[in-house]
Order: structure tokens, then C-alpha cells, then sequence
């Protein structure tokens, strides 16, 4: 075989392997994860708890809401086949390992626990999930921010087990 010929079935095996990727590709988006939002009691979400200051409910909607509410705004990437399969994957852990829109339905132990819980996540740099600070650069928290959560959450950790003081 001539070298010209190599090269022309080459070149048309490469176009049938991107002509298959693309069709895999668009026939994936066939396949799509539910995205819910489940409903639940808004006088229940972390919104109405009166311990939580505006700066600090702002902080945790800014970077917190999307995985660990029922109120994610799903972004985007999150229609694209497989990366919603990530996506929903993060919300659904991240809502059974802390749920801020049954927040209020929690005792006072709990919700205890659970802000310990957040500040060793923040004092770790675990949260928000790296992938998601990618995708969002305004989730970050600056120095002072953490600062100001942990501030606010260890205080208020306290009254919460010492109610009566
Ligand atoms: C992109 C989704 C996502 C975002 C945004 C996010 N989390 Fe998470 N979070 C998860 C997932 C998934 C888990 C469960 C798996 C794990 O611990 O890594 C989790 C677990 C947790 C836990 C439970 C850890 C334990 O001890 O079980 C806490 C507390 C937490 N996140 C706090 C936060 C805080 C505070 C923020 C905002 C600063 C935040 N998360 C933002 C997805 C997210």
C-alpha cells in the first residue's frame, strides 16, 4: 500500500471515531438524574432560626445552600450528561450528612453537634468540595469570613448547650 493511501484511511478511521464520540456523547444526554428539591416546612430551614445573624445566613446560602438545603440552585453543568451524575450525587450526600432545611426540627444537642461539625470542616478547608469552589469562586470564604463563622459558631454552640445562663 501506498504511503498517501495509509494516510487517507487513517484519516477516515479518525473521523468515524469522532463522528461515534459525538453520537455517544448527544445520546448520554438521554440519560439525566432527577433533580429534586424536595418540599419542606420553611418555618423548619435555618432561615428562621433567630440565633443565626444575616452576615452568617449570608455566608452559608452564598456557599453552603446548594448541597445542604432543599433550595439548591442548580447550576448549569448539572443538565450535562455525566457530569450531573456527579452533581446530584454531592447534593444527595451532602443533604444526609447535614440538612439545613430541617434544621429547626433538630434539638438543641444537635444542631450543637452539627455546628461543630461545620467549623471542623471550615478550620479543615473541606467545605465547600473543591470541585464546587471551581465551578463557584464566590463560595470561597476569605480568612476574615471563617474567622467571623467560627466566631460565631462556637458561641453559639455554647448557648445552645448552656440555654439557661
Ligand atoms: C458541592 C456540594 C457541597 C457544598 C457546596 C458544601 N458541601 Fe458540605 N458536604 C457535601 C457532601 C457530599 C458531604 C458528605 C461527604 C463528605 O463529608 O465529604 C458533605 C458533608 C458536610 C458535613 C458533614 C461532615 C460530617 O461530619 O459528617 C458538614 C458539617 C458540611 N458538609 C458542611 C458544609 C459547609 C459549612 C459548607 C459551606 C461552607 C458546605 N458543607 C458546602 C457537599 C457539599
Amino acid at each position: 500500500m501506498e504511503e498517501t493511501t495509509v494516510l487517507k484511511e487513517m484519516k477516515i478511521l479518525l473521523k468515524r471515531i469522532a463522528l461515534a464520540g459525538a453520537v455517544i456523547a448527544i445520546g448520554a444526554q438521554l440519560f439525566r438524574p432527577d433533580r429534586v428539591n424536595p418540599d419542606s416546612d420553611p418555618a423548619l430551614s435555618i432561615r428562621r432560626d433567630p440565633m443565626v445573624t444575616p452576615e452568617i445566613l449570608g455566608l452559608l446560602d452564598r456557599s453552603c445552600f446548594d448541597c445542604h438545603t432543599h433550595e439548591t440552585r442548580w447550576p448549569w453543568y448539572s443538565t450535562l450528561t455525566p457530569v450531573n451524575y456527579l452533581t446530584v450525587r454531592d447534593v444527595e450526600e451532602g443533604r444526609k450528612h447535614l440538612n439545613l432545611s430541617n434544621w429547626m426540627s433538630q434539638s438543641p444537642t444537635r444542631r450543637a453537634s452539627a455546628l461543630e461539625r461545620m467549623a471542623d470542616e471550615i478550620t479543615g478547608g473541606s467545605m465547600p468540595l473543591a470541585p464546587y469552589v471551581l465551578m463557584h469562586a464566590e463560595a470561597k470564604w476569605t480568612d476574615a469570613e471563617k474567622q467571623a463563622f467560627l466566631d460565631w459558631a462556637y458561641a453559639t454552640q455554647d448557648s445552645l448547650m448552656r440555654p439557661n445562663e
